[in-house]
């Protein structure tokens, strides 16, 4: 049965969620699901905005065939190749032949790259600022490469000013029932998925996204349409301002976040010494993760959060700690910067965790690496507890 819900007169969400997938991209775990959202106008021609992941395909071509209520399909409107969304891009064209493709010529040749068909034939090349009407309705076509990939761009509907942001200002998690921000806590509830879906998926492009927020301050924006997660109508101007912080690497907030690898424990007892200091210091926001059982996705997040961090790991194999340098590559990956960072190595006869720790921070940029870096040689002594106290003054 189809399961659609109308956004605006003409405008129709046909889009679906998995609640079934583990791992988003086969790597971030989403235990609240995701969406996969896709949009269909009925104007004098139809026009679909995007498609879906293989995984609800059925569900999305029920929806589609129901909200075109018998009129053929004229355009399909391809803002992104990623799988996610343009998976489903093959069997709409064979379902409804006659559908024009309209997308930027990086995104036709990515077509013809994951399917069969000829994609030029059928497509409308557009380019930065051309325009589509389609009725009562006019769509221009604004640019956003490495919003994520090469060839991404986003659709501004001019006449009823909506933003299709493609996978900008979207979110894990499945729908379930709301489909606008009307009535979320976006602050306190909806940005940390926002965020970790962000950050990691997209964090590592801060300029290109900065440039899109450039040419998105010309336009009047009343809903923004993405291709995962809520549609926005009432934080527009909250989560821009959130993204204008991540894609500058400006943290959101004062806070201390303590990632830790530990494998008998002694490393942990540091660093819960280390956070009951900084509590006592005054600091307001202390994040201690355990590397091994919280997923680095959600460490990479609170590292774009927070303004101070502490990676604290033992020596393992004449090596550091495997988790933890997988988090610190993906945090250097993810080209994070301006922070301050204070470090804690272990080891029972060679500590080389915090040199190993300190190579890796040292190719990220605008870093503040707090020289104190305190060895622990097997388990924390009484004399040592100075130089925990000296870090956490130093972070505080
Ligand atoms: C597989 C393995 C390899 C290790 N390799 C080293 C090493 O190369 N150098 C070293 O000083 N300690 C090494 N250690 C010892 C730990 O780093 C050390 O015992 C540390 O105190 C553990 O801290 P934890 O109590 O937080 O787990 C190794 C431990 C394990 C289990
Ligand atoms: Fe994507
Ligand atoms: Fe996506």
């Amino acid at each position: 049965m189809y399961c659609t819900r109308q956004i605006t007169n003409d405008l129709t969400y046909i889009g679906a969620s998995d609640r079934r997938l583990a791992l988003f991209e086969n790597i971030y775990p989403i235990a609240a699901g995701v969406s996969y959202n896709s949009y269909l106008l009925n104007d004098e021609k139809t026009v679909l905005l995007d498609t879906v992941d293989h995984s609800v395909c059925m569900q999305f071509m029920e929806n589609l065939s129901h909200a075109l209520n018998g009129k053929k399909l004229d355009y399909l409107i391809v803002n992104h190749m990623e799988p996610d969304h343009a998976a489903t891009i093959g069997e709409v064209v064979r379902r409804y032949p006659e559908v024009k493709i309209v997308a930027n010529a990086k995104t036709v040749a990515m077509i013809n790259q994951f399917f069969d068909f000829d994609a030029q034939e059928r497509s409308l090349i557009v380019k930065e600022g051309d325009t589509l009407n389609t009725g009562k309705h006019t769509f221009t076509f604004v640019m956003a490469p490495m919003v994520h990939w090469p060839e991404v761009m986003v659709t501004y509907d001019t006449t009823d000013k909506i933003l299709f942001s493609a996978d900008a200002f979207g979110s894990f998690g499945a729908l379930n029932g709301h489909l606008f921000d009307d009535n979320i806590d976006f602050n306190n509830q909806y940005v940390h998925e926002a965020r970790r879906y962000y950050t990691n998926i997209v964090g590592k492009y801060g300029p290109s996204v900065q440039a899109l927020l450039k040419k998105a301050a010309s336009l009047e924006i009343n809903m923004i349409c993405p291709l995962h997660g809520l549609i926005i109508k009432s934080h527009i101007a909250d989560f821009i301002e959130k993204y204008a912080l991540w894609a500058s690497y400006t943290p959101e907030e004062k806070g201390v976040m303590i990632a830790y690898a530990s494998i008998y424990g002694n490393t942990e007892n540091a660093v819960n010494i280390l956070a009951n200091k900084l509590s006592e210091k005054g600091v307001k926001n202390i994040m201690v993760y355990d590397v091994s059982s919280t997923d680095c996705s959600f460490i990479v997040a609170d590292a774009f959060r927070y303004d101070r961090l502490v990676f604290a790991a033992p020596t393992y194999n004449a090596g550091l700690f495997p988790k933890m340098e997988y988090v610190l590559h993906e945090i250097k990956a993810h080209n994070l910067q301006n922070r301050t960072i204070a470090l804690l190595q272990n080891g029972s006869w060679a500590p080389t965790s915090g040199n190993l720790m300190k190579n890796i921070i040292s190719e990220m940029k605008n870093i503040t690496l707090i020289e104190n870096i305190p060895t622990i040689k097997s388990s924390l002594k009484d004399e040592q507890l100075q130089s925990l106290e000296e870090l956490a003054e130093s972070l505080k």
